[in-house]
C-alpha cells in the first residue's frame, strides 16, 4: 500500500518511501527530445511527467546527464557536477525536480564513482604528469611487465571485452574495467573519495531523493592487483577467481557514502551490484551500507516457474529488502529474452504481474510498460562501445531505442527530428503510448492497473510470502498478511485457478482457466 510519507522522510507508520516503491528508469537519451536534435533531454522528461504520474510510479531513476564526451553515453563523466548541454542545463534539472516533486514523484539520479571520462580534467592532468606523480595517483597507473614494460601489468580484461589496460606514450599503463575512455579511479586516494562526497552533496543540495550507484561492486581494487582466472567471464558474473570486482574494501566506501546520505534524511542509494550469489549481495545491504541493491537474478532466470520460484526464494531469504527488476539499459528487453513475438509479450506481461506481486522494491525500465522488444539495428547504427570491442551481437543499443509516444510513423513524437540517435522501427504505431492508453487490453493498461492495485489494495500488505502446491510448470504464492495470491503458468496447458476473486490477469482467461504464458492475481 502507498505509505503516507511526509516530505522526503519517514511515513506516519515509520516506513520509508523507498521500501516498497516502484521506480521507473529513464534512459534520458531515449525518453523524449525537446529540442529536435534527435536525442532525449531533461526538458523532454519534464514534459512527460504527466504520463509518469498517470502510469503510477513513485520515483524516477535518471541515467547520467552530466558533462561527457558520450563514449559510453554518459557513463564516461567529464564533470559530475554539471549538466551536459546535450541534455540541458542545471536550470532544466532544477525545473524537472521541482515539477516531479509537485506531482508526488521522487527523483533519483545515477552517480558514477568507479571511473571518469578520459576527458575529465583529472585524467588530462594525469597524462600530462610524470609517473608516480600525485596526478597519476588519482587513477590506477602501473608499469608494464616484460623487459621494456611492453606487456600489461596483469591479465585483467575489460567488461566490454579486450584488455583492461591501455598504454600511454611514456610507457606506463592505466586501468579501465570498461572502455579505454573510462579510466578507473583509485579509491585508496582520499582525494578521490572527497570528490565523490562533494558530488553527492552537490545533487542532494539540489533536492534529489537518492542515487543509483554505477558499478557499486567495483571501486575497490585489491593490493598487488593479482591476475584473474582466465576462465572468468569478462562481465564479472562467473564463480572463477576475479579480483576486478566485489573486493572487501568496497564496503568501507559504501559506509562512507551512507554517512553522507544519513545527513539528508529520507534519501537513499541503490547499488548496481553484479555478484554471482545472494550471500555476496546481502553484504552490501548491511545497515551502514547501501539501502538497496539490484537483484539481477530475475533477469538471468529463464521463463520457467520452478527456476523463477528458486530465484525468488533465495532472494527473499538473503538480501532484504529485495529490489526486483526485469530489465534495464544493459540487458535484452524481457519480451525478446522470453522468445520475442506474441509469446514474448505474453510472458513479459505475466512476469510483470509476478514482479509487482512480490514484497520489496521494483525497478521498471522505460518502454517495458509498452511491451517493447529489442530492435534489430543495422550494424552501422550501433553506438555502444561494447559493440566496438565485442561485436554487434553484444550491442546494448537493441534495448535503448527511443520511446514511441504518438502517431503512425517514426519518430512517433519522441522528437521533431526524423534522424533519432538510434533508428525507430516503422512498425511501432500500435505500440505508442497514445495507442495503448486508449486500449484497455494493452500492455500499458495492464501496467497502469497493476500499479494502481499494488499501491492501493490492502492485499499487497506484508513482507512474507507463502508458497502453495501448484501443477507442474506453475507456481502460486500468497502474500501475507495482505492475502494477495499470484499464480504463474509457464506450462503448455491451461490450469485451474485457486478459489478467490480474480483481481487482474496478464491475459484473458480461457473458460475460467489460466492459459500458458500467463499470470493472475486473486484475493
Ligand atoms: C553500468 C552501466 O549501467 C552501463 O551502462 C555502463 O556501461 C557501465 N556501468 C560502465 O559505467
Amino acid at each position: 500500500m502507498r505509505r503516507s510519507v511526509d516530505g522526503r522522510g519517514e511515513g506516519a507508520n515509520g516506513s520509508l518511501w523507498w521500501q516498497d516503491a516502484v521506480f521507473y528508469q529513464i534512459y534520458v537519451r531515449s525518453f523524449a527530445d525537446s529540442d529536435g536534435d534527435g536525442i532525449g533531454d531533461l526538458e523532454g522528461v519534464r514534459s512527460r511527467l504527466g504520463y509518469l504520474e498517470l502510469l503510477g510510479v513513485d520515483a524516477l531513476w535518471l541515467t547520467p546527464f552530466f558533462r561527457s564526451p558520450m563514449a559510453d553515453h554518459g557513463y564516461d563523466v567529464a564533470d559530475p557536477r554539471d549538466v551536459d548541454p546535450l541534455f540541458g542545463d542545471l536550470a532544466a534539472f532544477d525545473a524537472l525536480v521541482a515539477e516531479a516533486h509537485a506531482r508526488g514523484i521522487k527523483v533519483t539520479i545515477d552517480v558514477v564513482p568507479n571511473h571518469t571520462s578520459s576527458e575529465h580534467a583529472w585524467f588530462r592532468a594525469a597524462l600530462a604528469a610524470r609517473p608516480g606523480s600525485p596526478e597519476r595517483e588519482r587513477y590506477v597507473f602501473r608499469d608494464g611487465r616484460g623487459p621494456s614494460g611492453e606487456h600489461p601489468p596483469n591479465n585483467w580484461v575489460s567488461a566490454f571485452g579486450g584488455p583492461a589496460w591501455t598504454r600511454v606514450p611514456d610507457g606506463q599503463w592505466y586501468l579501465h574495467l570498461f572502455a579505454p575512455e573510462q579510466p578507473d579511479l583509485n579509491f585508496a586516494n582520499p582525494e578521490v573519495h572527497a570528490d565523490l562526497e562533494r558530488t553527492l552533496r552537490f545533487w542532494l543540495n539540489r533536492g534529489v531523493d537518492g542515487f543509483r550507484i554505477d558499478v557499486a561492486h567495483g571501486m575497490a581494487k585489491p593490493p598487488g592487483l593479482p591476475d584473474m582466472d582466465p576462465r572468468a567471464d569478462p562481465s564479472g558474473m562467473s564463480s572463477y577467481f576475479d579480483p576486478r570486482f566485489d573486493n572487501d574494501g568496497v564496503h568501507e566506501i559504501h559506509q562512507r557514502i551512507r554517512k553522507v546520505l544519513d545527513e539528508y534524511p529520507g534519501t537513499m542509494a541503490v547499488g548496481e551490484v553484479w555478484v554471482p550469489d545472494e550471500e555476496r549481495l546481502a553484504r552490501y545491504l548491511r545497515p551502514d551500507e547501501l539501502h538497496l541493491a539490484f537483484n539481477f537474478r530475475l533477469v538471468l532466470t529463464h521463463f520457467d516457474a520452478d527456476a523463477m520460484r528458486g530465484t525468488i526464494e533465495r532472494s527473499l531469504a538473503n538480501a532484504q529488502p529485495s529490489t526486483w527488476t526485469l530489465s534495464n539499459h544493459d540487458v535484452w528487453r524481457q519480451v525478446s529474452r522470453y522468445g520475442g513475438g506474441a509469446q514474448g509479450v505474453l510472458r513479459a506481461r505475466a512476469m510483470a504481474l509476478v514482479e509487482l506481486a512480490l514484497p520489496g522494491v521494483v525497478y521498471l525500465y522505460n518502454g517495458e510498460e509498452l511491451g517493447l522488444g529489442n530492435v534489430e539495428l543495422p550494424p552501422e547504427a550501433m553506438a555502444d562501445p561494447r559493440a566496438r570491442t565485442s561485436g554487434a551481437a553484444h550491442s546494448r543499443d537493441v534495448a535503448r531505442v527511443p520511446i514511441p509516444w504518438e502517431g503512425g510513423e517514426p519518430p512517433f513524437a519522441f522528437s521533431t527530428n526524423a534522424a533519432t540517435w538510434l533508428p525507430m522501427p516503422e512498425d511501432w504505431a500500435a505500440l505508442t503510448v497514445e495507442a495503448q492508453l486508449e486500449d484497455t487490453g494493452s500492455t500499458l493498461s495492464l501496467y497502469r492497473h497493476a500499479l494502481e492495485l499494488r499501491r492501493d489494495h490492502p492485499a499487497f500488505d506484508g513482507g512474507e510470502i507463502e508458497w502453495y502446491g501448484a501443477p507442474a510448470g506453475c507456481f502460486a504464492f500468497r502474500r501475507a498478511p495482505g492475502g494477495l495470491v499470484c499464480v504463474l503458468n509457464t506450462s503448455a496447458s491451461p490450469v485451474a485457478l485457486p478459489p478467490g476473486e480474480v483481481l487482474l490477469t496478464s491475459t484473458e482467461l480461457v473458460e475460467g482457466r489460466l492459459p500458458p504464458d500467463a499470470a493472475a492475481w486473486l484475493v
